[in-house]
């Protein structure tokens, strides 16, 4: 696996690779790489044949009141990991290399309609900065398909509705969630989890659960549903920030006929900020 530190590097690689008809999936990621990243490259090795990740941790999408420094850099480590699942190419830049003039001075993506609502009500100008990165990460990667984690459901959305509205040639695909063994979805923030909090952690993809099964039976309005959810949530120690049953294509509150729908949670454990969903698909 070649490891590129800049745009310059990386453009003369694939130039290569292209030059050689060979189809390029992209695996972006903000590093310290788990088994729910090594899913996603999984995947990117049946949607083609050169396999791009790469690791850029995004000033961005972080808020002022984010702690960036704080996230977990595991370079030496996370190139092991990819070498052995199979991954050619590791794109990992500073900040100068994306931003050079500053993240502040930097054109701006926003997609509009879904970027300010549920974390990007949470997290203001978080989805801006998704956005905008990808798009530049797009560029210069140049990918004809592009993985990203369910997990992230609303990111997920977020890029395809990007990909869509500024008509790029890339196939967007949304990987399932990777679960430990207790079910709770992989994240690197679960690095954050004290072990007494790690044991709690799994009750957020069980409320999940219990509330697809409360929306089956029919008997009580989505807004009862998700008040309690975050009440059980708080009773045993997480924060709430918010649990919505939201319309699975638009993210929006669902009208009474929709069959597709997803429940999204996102709630404080400790010093991490855990997020996870569910699509249903009522009959
Ligand atoms: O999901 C992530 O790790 C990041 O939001 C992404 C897509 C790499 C953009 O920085």
């Amino acid at each position: 696996m070649k490891t590129c530190h800049t745009v310059k590097e990386l453009r003369a690689a694939l130039k290569v690779e292209r030059l050689k008809d060979n189809s390029i999936v992209f695996v972006p990621t903000m590093g310290n790489l788990h088994d729910g990243h090594m899913s996603l490259i999984r995947r990117a090795k049946k949607e083609g044949k050169v396999i791009v990740a790469s690791i850029f941790v995004n000033p961005m999408q972080f808020g002022d009141n984010e702690d960036i420094e704080r996230y977990p850099r595991t370079l030496a480590e996370d190139q092991v990991l990819l070498l052995e699942n199979g991954c050619h190419y590791l794109f990992a830049p500073d900040a100068l290399e994306v931003y050079p003039d500053g993240k502040r001075s930097q054109t701006q993506i926003e997609v509009s309609g879904i970027s300010n609502i549920l974390c990007g009500a949470s997290r203001p100008g978080h989805f801006i900065g998704v956005s905008t990165v990808v798009t530049k990460l797009f560029n210069i990667v140049q990918p004809d398909v592009a993985i990203f984690g369910s997990k992230d459901f609303q990111q997920l959305k977020v890029i395809e509705n990007m990909v869509r509205d500024l008509s790029s040639n890339i196939k967007i695909i949304g990987e399932d969630i990777a679960r430990a063994e207790d079910g709770l979805a992989l994240s690197s923030r679960n690095g954050y989890l004290t072990p007494a909090e790690r044991t709690i952690a799994p009750s957020i993809f069980e409320s999940l659960l219990n509330a697809k099964e409360q929306i089956q039976l029919k008997e009580k309005t989505f807004e009862e549903i998700s008040e309690q959810a975050q009440k059980k949530l708080e009773e045993i120690g997480f924060t709430r920030d918010y649990f919505e049953i939201r319309s699975q294509h638009s993210l929006q509150k669902p009208t009474k006929d929709e069959k597709n729908l997803v429940i999204l949670v996102a709630a404080y454990l400790g010093k991490a900020r855990l997020i996870d969903n569910l699509c249903i698909t009522l009959n």
